[in-house]
């Protein structure tokens, strides 16, 4: 089934959705990154700026904690917070020395101003439009001044309501599929700067993009 627009009630669709699927999803992603060259080149760079700087770096929408656990391994302090307390059990689970808390982006619960660098891989994909400006408010309240942000999203143009994944369990989640500009130019007006920009697998039906920003000095 196919929709383009999100109805009521839909974080907590998200949330129950993602519940639902956590040990699934966590299985078939937790060694994804290996077969993804690209995104971890993605991934090194965003590790090297923080490095510059130092300090927590939030992985916002964590799921399972695969990506978190490959920045820290890196040498980066990266932490996860992520709307579906069934992932951050599992997050918990695998990953037992770093550290996981439930919460929503659409609230952030972090302080302002407390956090190195932020990113988003592949979860402001289920934010509807007019939340947009919302959800990216808080990133830039909460990344300190001249941090970097990275955001990872599927590219196209429609919205699609996913009623089943990960080995076929039931979802009610929307994902939104957008263009880069499109995505760059809302990062733009929530006060950050646009550094660079990665188009993946852009001849695939599936492609994707890496947008890396950073919050003003
Ligand atoms: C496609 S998964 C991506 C997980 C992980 N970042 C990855 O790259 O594998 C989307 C994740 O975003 C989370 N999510 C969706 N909406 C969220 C929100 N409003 N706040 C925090 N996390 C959210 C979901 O629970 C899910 O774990």
């Amino acid at each position: 089934m196919t929709e383009t627009q999100p109805r009521a009630g839909w974080l907590a669709d998200t949330r129950i959705s993602y519940d639902t699927v956590a040990t699934s999803y966590s299985d078939v992603t937790r060694d994804m990154l290996a077969d993804e060259i690209h995104l971890r080149a993605a991934l090194a760079s965003f590790a090297e700026l923080v490095h510059a700087g130092g300090g927590p770096v939030a992985d916002v929408g964590c799921g399972p904690g695969h990506v978190t656990a490959h920045l820290h391994e890196r040498g980066v302090d990266a932490f996860g917070i992520d709307l579906s307390p069934a992932m951050i059990d599992v997050a918990r689970r695998e990953h037992p020395d770093l550290r996981f808390e439930v919460g929503s982006m659409t609230e952030l619960p972090l302080a302002d101003a407390s956090v190195a660098a932020l990113l988003a891989f592949y979860s402001l994909i289920h934010v509807p439009d007019d939340e947009i400006p919302a959800v990216l408010g808080h990133f830039r309240r909460v990344v300190r001044p001249g941090g970097p942000l990275l955001l990872a999203f599927h590219v196209g143009d429609r919205s699609r309501l996913k009623t089943e994944g990960y080995g076929g369990h039931p979802m009610k989640v929307y994902v939104h599929r957008r263009q880069p500009d499109r995505v760059a130019g809302w990062v733009r007006d929530a006060g950050f700067t646009i550094k660079a920009q990665l188009l993946l697998d852009p001849d695939d039906s599936r492609p994707g993009a890496v947008l890396f920003a950073q919050r003003p000095s």
